[in-house]
């Protein structure tokens, strides 16, 4: 199949929203048009009337098998970028770990091997670094150049994959040389450690209290931390999974102040809170993640940040583990509990949701979920919009259908729903990848080994 053609869509772009029809050549877009007003033959023709025709989704923020607090994420690249393309994404970043002791290079190695021939849609990688040193602060233009060119730090998890000032403050010099991004989990871990301690001295095990030792004032002191070593430094930050409404204060501060300061939140911090992990018999386990969800009262915040543009991206941080064999290494103490959530199919619709609430625009949905994640990760335009010259990653999306999120019925390899039971209005239909239908009309006829490696450019916001 070399041609095909969406009619009669509302194409809907970071941009702009216009009715038209759009011709696919060879895995890209090659042409918009006005409704039939072209007479282009195609061999394949889906009709996209009463439906949006949007941008695959770019989340910039997933972790397929991650090793975590002695398990693994459940899901594998396979299962979770099929899961993903299900619900509209079509490009993920991963991150792939250097464990101590290792160069980057072999954790990156280890992390292609995992995806090779297994993803159903396109993949990138981030570089998670857990151990800064001379070797590896060497070693971060030579991954910038094969387009590995963003690296994530720990101010949290102090003995994994915690790094000090120090640490930061050089990695952060060679970004600002190279062109790299630092991302930034910004949790004063050090003295996290310590309420946990005392927390569990006091016999407070139970899950919620996860959410309390691991206070907004302790995101907000390392948010702003990150933010004074990254001037001090000269290079950009991006701070991942903002939950705390004093962080995103930090981030507003620093962006009026021009500073090339960025921010990521995530589905679960918009739509869950502290409720959720009060919930009775150790069920809040399945809402332990890091940063930690938060009251209620901090959503307005980053619903306002989103709007703002104080807040650019919404990723998912998809990390699941299953309730059952899982989580359950927590029981007795929440710390033992593997941080993550699952989320990856679950997050467009959850931000349809949101324009469906009047939270944001539909144009602020796809830039938020598509095109911001593709120019802050050097992929745009080849990512995140529908224009002459764009990888076809299509999706054929229905504002009025509804649906009702389930474990029941997801396709993520996690055995609970952290929205489970939760109407939204508005589903995926049909999903192309390069040209390619891996969704046809909500059966799945993708393949694993369809998703290629995406060496991505510099951060496109800066410069
Ligand atoms: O709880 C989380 N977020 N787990 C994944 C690792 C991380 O810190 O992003
Ligand atoms: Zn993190
Ligand atoms: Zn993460």
């Amino acid at each position: 199949m070399t041609r095909t053609l969406i009619t009669g869509g509302l194409v809907i772009t970071a941009a702009d929203e216009v009715h038209a029809d759009v011709l696919i050549e060879h895995g890209r877009v090659v042409a918009l048009a006005a409704p039939g007003s072209q007479e282009w033959v195609a061999e394949r023709v889906i009709d996209a009337s009463q439906k949006y025709v949007i941008p695959g989704g770019v989340d910039a923020h997933t972790h397929m098998e991650l090793p975590f607090g002695g398990t693994f994420a459940s899901d594998t690249f396979e299962t979770g970028t099929r899961a993903a393309a299900w619900g509209g994404t079509t490009t993920i970043v991963d991150f792939a770990v250097q464990s101590k002791g290792q160069a980057l290079r072999a954790g990156l190695d280890a992390w292609m091997e995992k995806a090779d021939g297994n993803c159903a849609i396109d993949y990138a990688f981030h570089m998670i670094m857990s151990d800064v040193n001379e070797s590896t602060l060497r070693e971060m233009p030579k991954l910038v150049e094969i387009g590995v060119s963003s690296f994530k730090l720990f101010m949290a998890y102090p003995g994994v994959f915690y790094s000090d000032d120090g640490q930061i403050l050089r990695a952060m010099q060679v970004a600002g040389d190279t062109g790299g991004l630092i991302m930034m989990h910004a949790e004063n871990g050090i003295a996290i450690d310590v309420l946990v301690e005392q927390a569990l001295a006091r016999g407070e095990t139970d899950p919620r209290y996860h959410g309390e030792v691991r206070k907004a004032l302790l995101e907000a002191e390392a948010t702003h931390r990150a933010i004074q070593l990254a001037r001090v430094a000269g290079s950009p930050l991006y701070v991942v999974h903002v939950s705390a409404e004093e962080a995103v204060a930090e981030l507003a501060a620093a962006r009026d102040m021009g500073l090339p300061v960025f921010g990521e939140t995530c589905p679960q911090y918009l739509f869950l809170s502290t409720d959720n992990l009060a919930e009775p018999d150790f069920g809040g386990a399945k809402y332990v993640c890091s940063t930690p969800l938060r009251p209620k009262e901090h959503q307005a915040a980053l619903w306002r940040g989103l709007r703002t543009n104080d807040l650019q991206v919404v990723s998912t941080d998809h990390c699941p583990f299953c309730f059952t064999g899982q989580k359950d290494l927590g029981r007795g103490d929440f710390s033992k509990i593997p941080n993550g959530l699952p989320g990856v199919e679950n997050r467009m619709d959850l931000l349809h949701q949101a324009v469906v609430d009047g939270h944001i625009s539909r144009r602020r949905w796809i830039e938020i979920a598509c095109a911001s994640p593709a120019r802050m990760f050097g992929l745009y335009p080849r990512k995140g919009t529908i224009s002459p010259g764009a990888d076809a990653d299509i999706v054929v999306y229905d504002p009025h259908a509804t649906q009702v999120l389930s474990a029941e019925t997801h396709h993520m390899n996690v055995d609970y729903s952290a929205y489970e039971g939760k109407t939204v209005t508005g589903q995926v239909e049909t999903v192309l990848s390069r040209g390619e239908v891996v969704v046809d009309q909500r059966k799945y006829v993708g393949h694993a080994g369809h998703g290629a490696f995406l060496p991505r450019g510099l951060c496109q916001y800066l410069g």
